[in-house]
């Protein structure tokens, strides 16, 4: 049976199952008598031992050549695995020139060296592991919403018309939460982001929400933070090596910066609030903090570390900052909406939402084809964004959005 190297190093007491086993060659090493190779497949951080006689023809076998391998499983005598797989037959798919191969598995290469190589550097253990969070953190988010999810991928056709590509489902979750009043969706989004940042991406992957019956801020924050640490747990328990490479290669501290985010309430402070701290230390900025303004980045990073590295909601915006679908809140001469960012350590802001401007008479004024939404029935409704590839840079501590997607698109490189 065919078994991957993840499967086959989970056999708790191996006993000569026969098993066929593909994958590519991370090493050999060649013995009098023996040759030992591991063979790595992607389904787990570790290599699988293969053990054959030295009467195997090894010339085929190189670093990163594609094998199958035939034979049985059986007790390592080593004490560095548990299982080896006792070759009967190795079978070379596809050679590789190891010397001309530009990822050395014995070095350790930074992330901007192997972003050249979008095509190889998956192979490497570093990928290899960001890449399982990853999936893992998919899988966490999707039972976050609905234990048990399938997901089904429509087709697509775009006829011969002009489409566009989604900045965001926001108003297609309105109105779903307004017949089915919780509602999620976690997909690809497109910004035309002018921007070579460490956090933006042309093309990204936005988990939205939409509560319908939400009465407060309080509400909507309180299931942001749930996701939030939900999924770390999830992906902590369920590929605790993947994430330890991580941690440990890419971004030390990160261990105990991730604990001290996840056992700690997150904290709220208002628009107005964070903007009296940044006055304070406004030396520090090259954009000078001024009520009514947009926080930037710099601004964004500092609210964190005064928090103490803990992820804080700001909340209440000034209304001419927002978008015309947040919830007035009606106050004073410094005119506010109920929105809220979630700002995280090494990232700033990861989420954003708000409660909705359910009121019709409010949105009147605002604008006029939004109204429909709120003739039939309307409910206090709120929702927010948040930005996977920075929700993994914050829990992984990786420093550039590029290294945890796949095939990252950005500004003047779309074409990959
Ligand atoms: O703050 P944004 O623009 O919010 C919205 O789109 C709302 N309509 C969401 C909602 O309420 N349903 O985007 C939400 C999050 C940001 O906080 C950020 O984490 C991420 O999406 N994001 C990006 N991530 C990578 N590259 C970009 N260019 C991003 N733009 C936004
Ligand atoms: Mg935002």
């Amino acid at each position: 049976a065919r078994v991957s190297v993840r499967g086959a190093l989970g056999v708790q007491s191996a006993n000569g199952e026969r098993v066929k086993v593909q994958g590519w060659i991370r090493s050999i090493r060649s013995q009098k008598e023996v040759l030992f190779l591991h063979v790595n497949d992607g389904s787990s951080l570790e290599s699988l031992q293969v053990v054959a006689d030295s009467s195997f023809d090894s010339r085929e076998l190189a670093f990163g050549s594609s094998v199958e391998v035939q034979g049985q499983l059986v007790k390592s005598p080593s004490k560095k695995q548990n299982v080896e797989l006792k070759a009967e037959k190795i079978e070379v798919v596809g050679n590789c020139d190891a010397k001309a191969f530009p990822v050395k598995y014995k070095e350790r290469h930074p992330l901007e060296y192997l972003r050249q190589y979008p095509h190889l550097r998956c192979r490497t253990n570093v990928l290899g592991s960001v890449l399982r969070v990853r999936s893992e953190a998919t899988a966490a988010i999707h039972s976050f919403f609905k234990p048990s999810s399938k997901i089904k991928v429509p087709e697509e056709n775009f006829f011969n018309i002009p489409v566009f590509l989604t900045v965001s489902g926001q108003l297609h979750l309105e109105v779903m939460s307004g017949a089915f009043t919780q509602v999620f969706t976690f997909g690809p989004t497109f910004r035309a982001e002018n921007s070579q940042s460490r956090r933006h991406l042309a093309e990204f992957y936005m988990v939205e929400a939409e509560i319908s019956f939400l009465e407060s801020l309080q509400d909507l924050m309180q299931v942001m933070e749930s996701l939030f640490k939900t999924t770390a747990m999830t992906v902590l328990s369920n590929c605790p090596k993947d994430v330890e490479l991580c941690h440990k290669f890419i971004a030390p501290g990160q261990k105990d910066r991730l604990e001290h985010m996840l056992k700690n309430n997150f904290l709220v402070i208002s628009y107005t609030e964070a903007v009296e701290i940044l006055k304070q230390a406004s030396q520090n900025f090259t954009f000078t903090p001024e009520w009514g303004a947009d926080l930037h980045t710099e601004h964004e990073k500092y609210l964190v570390k005064h928090c103490g590295d803990i992820p804080v909601f700001v909340i209440n915006y000034p209304l001419a900052l927002k978008p015309f679908y947040m919830r007035d809140n009606e106050d004073g001469p410094q005119h506010t909406v109920a929105a809220v960012d979630l700002l995280v350590p090494g990232v700033g802001e990861l989420f954003g939402g708000s409660l909705r401007e359910e009121r019709y008479h409010f949105l009147e004024q605002r604008l006029a084809r939004y109204l429909d939404l709120r003739r039939f029935g309307s409910v206090p409704h709120g929702g927010f964004g948040m930005g996977f590839e920075r929700y993994l840079q914050c829990i992984l501590g990786i420093d550039n959005i590029k290294d945890v997607i796949p095939f990252p698109r950005f500004t003047h490189s779309c074409l990959l």
